[in-house]
């Protein structure tokens, strides 16, 4: 049994959190270098809640809306919940609220997030129908740091998948989505043991 420590994470969602579950799953192992202590969401209804609270982890719901307009004063409330639980390390799957330079500078090498997309190509949403009309042939999901400027952090992990005649947004979500559950628990891991870092506004130890 390891006796290694694992650093205390918390993942981020606002919806069904397929890539949680995943990220939940690969950390119930001794040896894996992150533990998953908290998920928070910034709608009290996200799906992800309760598969979280199923599998035993503690969530909060900071609501954004009351907030109106002042993203920082939602993210300080964030911020709050994860000081709260010891939080180190933070795995943005799903979260669709674009954070702010405070919230982004303050965990400038502990913030992750899974994109789906080859980055840099197609950053921001609608990514998968914006592949078909754009007539690429490969298209896939990218693990990066998150830095201020939105979907343009250095890469810790990308994986391909072929986009295939007949392909629509669905069949190719879905291809791209195995894809994602695979490398966000090895990216995660990367980062939670110190083998890949940011250093400079560079990922080293790719
Ligand atoms: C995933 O496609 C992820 O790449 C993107 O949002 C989607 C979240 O899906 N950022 P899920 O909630 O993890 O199932």
């Amino acid at each position: 049994m390891s006796t290694a420590r694992r650093v205390p994470t918390a993942i981020l969602i606002s919806g069904r959190g397929s890539n949680m579950v995943a990220l939940i799953e690969a950390a119930r192992a001794v040896e894996f270098p992150a533990e998953i202590v908290l998920v928070a969401a910034n709608l009290p209804d996200a799906g992800g809640l309760q598969r979280a609270a199923a599998a035993g982890i503690a969530t909060a719901s900071v609501d954004h809306r009351p907030f109106g307009k002042d993203r920082e004063a939602f993210e300080r409330a964030l911020d709050a919940e994860l000081q709260a639980h010891g939080i180190e390390l933070v795995a943005l799957a799903g979260f669709m609220r674009v954070l702010t330079p405070w919230f982004v500078t303050r965990w400038q090498g502990r913030l992750i997030n899974i994109h789906p997309s080859l980055l840099p190509d197609f950053r921001g949403t609608h990514t998968h129908a914006r592949a078909l009309a754009a007539g690429v042939t490969e298209h896939g999901c990218t693990v990066h740091f998150v830095v201020p400027e939105l979907d343009a952090g250095p890469t810790i992990l990308q994986a391909k998948v072929p986009v295939l005649p007949g392909d629509d947004e669905a069949s190719l979500s879905a291809r791209v989505l195995e894809q994602e559950h695979r490398i966000y628990p090895q990216a995660l891991a990367l980062v939670a043991s110190g083998a890949t870092r940011l250093e400079d506004g560079v990922a080293i130890g790719r």
